[in-house]
């Protein structure tokens, strides 16, 4: 089968692998309720745009995570922020069925997730009428080799992308443990007049680069965000973690 829409470069590439029994048992159990049924294609494009109304069963305030992993990060929030919705994207299958698990162990009912890649959706599914009050990409895959670096999520574009679905006043969220993926994201943004970072120049590294002529831009660690192993690795292997907080104007 062809895949007409899919992009020629991903952020993420296909993997599979056999579900932990008690994974499995809880998406048999619980998917039809905590995973959106998106229609996708074989490369997780989204094909039709899904009823979020219907998923969440209710209108509140819209946080989104995209590149949730095992949903640590967003569960732990929605379970201190019940008046929230969440939505969490995340092409990693055995990591959607993770979430589940976690979603029905921590009693949260305020967290959707979603099977797709979130580059092309974010567009069909945010528009004028209906926009995430915030936007969190935490630890996305730092594609370290110079041959992948073109596979990173933040780049100009996924910027823009983020800018054309916030509203005035809504927040995007970043953090990494890579410092060059960092100064990365912190230039990706600036290219983009829309955000305002209240943080600029601030907390600068000595060895930043600053390419297009500014260094720091980083925020103090958001209070919200807790440990996930992606942070403890980075740690254990003594990288230091950078946050972005920039807002929509
Ligand atoms: C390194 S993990 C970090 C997970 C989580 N944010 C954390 O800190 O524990 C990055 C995740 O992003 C997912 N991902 C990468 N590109 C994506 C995309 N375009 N849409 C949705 N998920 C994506 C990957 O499958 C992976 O699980």
């Amino acid at each position: 089968m062809t895949e007409p829409h899919h992009r020629r470069i991903t952020s993420f590439t296909r993997r599979s692998g056999r579900l932990p029994e008690r994974n499995q048992r809880a998406l048999d159990k619980y998917g039809e309720r905590y995973v959106i049924d998106a229609q996708v294609d074989p490369g997780l494009f989204l094909t039709e745009v899904p009823d979020l109304e219907k998923a969440f069963e209710r209108d509140a305030p819209l946080i989104v995570e995209i590149g949730a992993g095992a949903a640590d990060q967003v569960v732990a929030h929605a379970k201190a922020h019940p008046e929230i919705n969440h939505l969490a994207f995340e092409v990693w299958w055995p990591g959607v069925a993770a979430s589940v698990a976690r979603i029905v162990r921590e009693e949260v009912d305020n967290v959707r997730m979603i099977c797709a890649d979130a580059v092309p959706a974010l567009p069909m599914i945010f528009g004028p009428n209906r926009k995430p009050d915030e936007v969190w990409t935490f630890f996305p895959d730092p594609w370290q080799k110079a041959r992948h670096r073109k596979r990173r999520l933040v780049t100009p574009e996924f910027a823009t992308l983020i800018a054309s679905i916030l509203p005035e006043g809504g927040t995007w969220r970043l953090a990494t443990d890579w410092d060059d993926y960092a100064w990365q994201m912190r230039d990706a943004i600036a290219a983009v007049p829309e955000f305002h970072n209240p943080h600029a120049a601030m907390r600068a590294d000595e060895d930043d680069p600053g390419e297009l002529g500014i260094t720091g831009g980083f925020a103090p660690r958001w209070e919200g965000r807790i440990q996930t192993r992606f942070e403890t690795r980075g740690l254990n292997e003594e990288r230091k973690i950078h946050d972005l907080e920039v807002i929509r104007a």
